[in-house]
Parts: structure tokens; sequence; C-alpha cells
């Protein structure tokens, strides 16, 4: 199947990202926000992004100005009735995300594919609030979405073959790299990831070591491009915690359980960057 245009539900730190690589491929992408403010501020974001990639001699402005000609935003849903394709980026709360896949569900097109960015939802139980079930699998990307090269293609007892090709085909033509899973809580890498994040974590309430030299440990001893405790700033700690206690829940594993100093500090609202405090300090100079 020939996919031409693109939906994209939520423009957040992910659906921004996954929307601005999609139009930067070539597609005819739609963004739809819960609000206009939300819509602005995703808009404005991936403008940003993509000035920052003109400042930097990576991206042509015409082209940057071809690529926002591709980019519409909405706050309707229904604006979605002639896509090919929907990847779904909203929060990570199974009961919207479900309603939110029933309502495309009754909004796309027949042959149109429904695919979740999620990190922690069972695609099953999103593909079965659909009558396309064999047209429903996921598409994780990893954050930042621009520059990160992976996308999990996840596929569920229920995704047809026809689907599954179309995804990854699609990916490809991303410039990203696929590898396909099946759905797992977690999939691949967060089911290696979370476990050592919450072990850094672990190590720090033991008095190990500082979070500075764990980060520089796995840095300059694991060639690691960022050590735990940056990428947890990165990742969001809130966000972090969840998918720890729905694979803690999934698995019954030890090493699934968050520590209690990630949950104290997400009560404490330091979220990482995106509170301006986490494990480190990033708020404006
Ligand atoms: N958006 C767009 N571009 C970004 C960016 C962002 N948020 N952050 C960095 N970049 C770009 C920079 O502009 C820079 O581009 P140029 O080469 O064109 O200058 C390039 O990425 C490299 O950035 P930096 O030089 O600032 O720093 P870096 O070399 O350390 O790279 C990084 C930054 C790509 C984030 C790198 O540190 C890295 O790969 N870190 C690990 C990230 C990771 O593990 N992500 C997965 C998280 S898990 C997840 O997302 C899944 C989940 O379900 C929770």
């Amino acid at each position: 199947m020939a996919i031409s245009k693109v939906g994209v539900v939520g423009c957040g730190l992910m659906g921004g990202g996954i929307a601005q690589v999609v139009a930067q491929a070539g597609y005819a992408t739609t963004v739809v926000e819960a609000d206009q403010a939300l819509l602005d501020r995703g808009l404005g974001g991936i403008r940003r992004s993509l000035d920052g990639l003109v400042d930097k001699g990576r991206l042509a402005p015409d082209e940057r100005d071809r690529v926002r000609g591709r980019l519409a935003g909405t706050v309707r849903l229904d604006d979605l009735a002639e896509v090919d394709l929907v990847i779904e980026a909203i929060t990570e709360n199974p009961v919207i995300k479900k309603e939110t896949f029933a309502r495309l569900d009754r909004i796309c097109p027949a042959h149109a594919l429904l695919a979740s960015n999620t990190s922690s939802c069972t695609i099953t139980e999103l593909a079965t609030a659909t009558k396309r079930p064999a047209q429903v699998l996921g598409l994780h990307f990893f954050n930042p979405a621009p520059v990160m090269k992976l996308v999990e293609v996840i596929r569920t007892i229920l995704t047809g073959d026809p689907a599954f090709k179309t995804a990854w085909g699609f990916v490809q033509s991303l410039g990203k790299t696929p590898v396909a899973v099946q759905d797992t809580t977690g999939f691949v890498v967060n089911r290696l990831l979370v476990p050592y994040l919450l072990e850094a974590i672990r190590l720090l309430e033991s008095g190990v070591a500082s979070k500075e030299d764990i980060d520089q440990a796995m840095k300059l001893g694991c060639g690691y491009p960022m050590g735990p405790f940056t990428l947890l700033d990165l990742v969001g700690l809130d966000t972090t915690l969840y998918v720890a206690e729905v694979m803690f829940q999934e698995f019954r594993e030890a090493r699934f359980a968050p520590p209690p100093l990630l949950r104290r500090m997400v009560l404490a609202g330091h979220l990482g960057k995106k509170s301006g405090k986490g494990f480190y300090d990033h708020s404006p100079r």
C-alpha cells in the first residue's frame, strides 16, 4: 500500500519530533492537538527545530519552507478523514489511547493503518478498540526523534503481513532503521534500558558513587553518548516512573520496581529537562 498522507496525533516532545521527521521525508502531514494553545506550542517547536537545521546549514531555506508547507495543524481529529497512516503520540494513558483509537477507526479511511508511538501500552489492547486489528501496530520512535535512527515496528498476533510490510517500508522512507518486535511490554529497548536506569538510581541511593561519577563511568567506560542521569532527565522522570510501573505490573520482577528516590523526585515535580530540574539543574541561565 502506498502512503502519501500521514496524521500525527499529539504534538508534544515525541509527536512534534515525529511530525517533523515525516514532513521532512516528503509526506503531507496533519498534526492534531487537543487545543489551539497546545497546537501553537507544538508547531512552534517544529518551526524552531527546522530553523535550527537551516542555521547549521543542514537544511536549505527553500526546503525548510517546503517542509513547513507540507505540515498542517488542527484541533479536530475529524480532519484525518483522508490519511493513509496515523501515528498516535498522545499521553501514556491506556484509557485515552483506546478511546482515540476507537475514534480514529470511525474517522479514517478503511485502508488506513493506525499506529501508536506508545512505550508502555499494549498494542493488542489498542487494536481491539478498532474494527481493523490487522491494520494496527506500534511505531516506537526514540527521543530526540529527529536525531535517533531507530524505530521499533511492533506487531501483535492480530497484525497482518501487508500492514507490517507497509509500516516497515514507511520507516525506511523516513531514513530510520526499523527493527521487528512482538507486542511485549517494554518492547526491546525499554526492556533493557529501564532496568539499567533504575539500577543507576539504586547505586546513587546506596551511596556507591555520585550521579556525576556514575554518568562519567558509563560515558567513558562504555562509550554511551550520555550517562544514565543525563538520559533520565532527557526522557523525563515521570515517563520513566510510569513505564517502570507498567513493566513491574506485567512481569512482577524486582528489576522493574521503581526505586523510592525516583518516586519522590516525581512527587516533588523534579521531572528532568521538561520541568527545569531533575537530577541536574536545567533552569534557564
Ligand atoms: N532535537 C533535535 N535535534 C537534537 C536534539 C533535539 N532534542 N538534541 C540534540 N540534537 C541534535 C543536535 O542539534 C546535534 O545536531 P548537529 O550534529 O546537526 O549539530 C546532534 O543532535 C548532536 O547533539 P549534541 O552535539 O548537542 O550532543 P550529543 O552529541 O550528545 O547528541 C544526543 C545528543 C543525540 C541526544 C545523544 O546524546 C544521544 O544519543 N543520547 C542518548 C539518547 C537516547 O538514548 N535516547 C533514547 C531515550 S529512550 C526513549 O526515547 C524511549 C522511551 O520509550 C522512553
